[in-house]
């Protein structure tokens, strides 16, 4: 599934998450990338490590828990750890696929889905979309900030490179609970009737089993 969702972060929240990011210190981001990806990596990461980096990571943190469609749409099980991107002229991210094994020793996990959290106005740099190939063509992504795009780890993807101004993002990965993304989207379609439903046209009875065919779905698909 490919969803995009606006105001992830509030206004409040980018108000907060800005000043942190300006007291951050930042290094080349081939040295978060695989041997392949590091070759047409251009970017600077942030070191996340100290206290403002902690308070950024805990802000986006929060802003994910409580987002029902994000929840809804990636079932997360569990998350890398966040990289806090900044890409300036010249910069870029050429053609690549994210790994599919992330982590080291017990804290490993399996690429299910991406996100990118835009962290500030499209208006603030040329260039810097985000282009997913999907079955169906390349998606260009450059999103107001505050929004997200959370999309299949598995599809080819790249930052087209920066002529003007700086981009912005916050990324991460996700296994999710349900590794298989078509019974991903199935149980992203029953919440979403779940959610339309009119109260004063639906029985007690009809929501409860609605209920248990997602939780017994759940149960038949979700993985450890
Ligand atoms: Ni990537």
């Amino acid at each position: 599934m490919f969803l995009t969702i606006g105001n992830v972060l509030s206004e409040a929240g980018l108000s907060e998450v800005q000043p942190l990011i300006k007291a951050l210190d930042w290094r080349d981001g081939a040295h978060t990338a695989g041997a392949r990806a590091r070759a047409v990596k251009r970017n600077e990461q942030a070191d996340l490590s100290s206290e403002a980096g902690a308070r950024v990571v805990a802000i986006a943190q929060d802003a994910l828990a409580s987002q029902p469609v994000f929840q809804s749409a990636a079932r997360p099980r569990t998350f890398s750890k966040f990289l806090l991107s900044r890409t300036a002229k010249g910069g870029g991210y050429g053609a690549h696929i994210d790994n599919a094994i992330m982590g080291r020793g017990s804290g490993q996990m399996r690429s299910d889905l991406s996100f990118t959290l835009f962290l500030n106005s499209p208006e603030a740099y040329e260039g810097g979309a985000l282009n997913i190939e999907t079955p169906a063509g390349t998606q260009s992504i450059k999103q107001d900030a505050g929004d997200l795009v959370l999309y299949p780890s598995s599809l080819i993807h790249e930052v087209t490179p920066v002529t003007a101004g700086v981009r912005l993002v916050l990324v991460g990965w996700i296994q999710s609970h349900i590794r298989d993304t078509a019974q991903r989207e199935i149980l992203f379609d029953l919440d979403r009737v779940r959610v339309s439903l009119d109260p004063s046209k639906v029985s007690d009875t009809e929501r409860l089993i609605l209920d248990k065919t997602v939780s017994n779905l759940l149960r038949l698909w979700s993985v450890s």
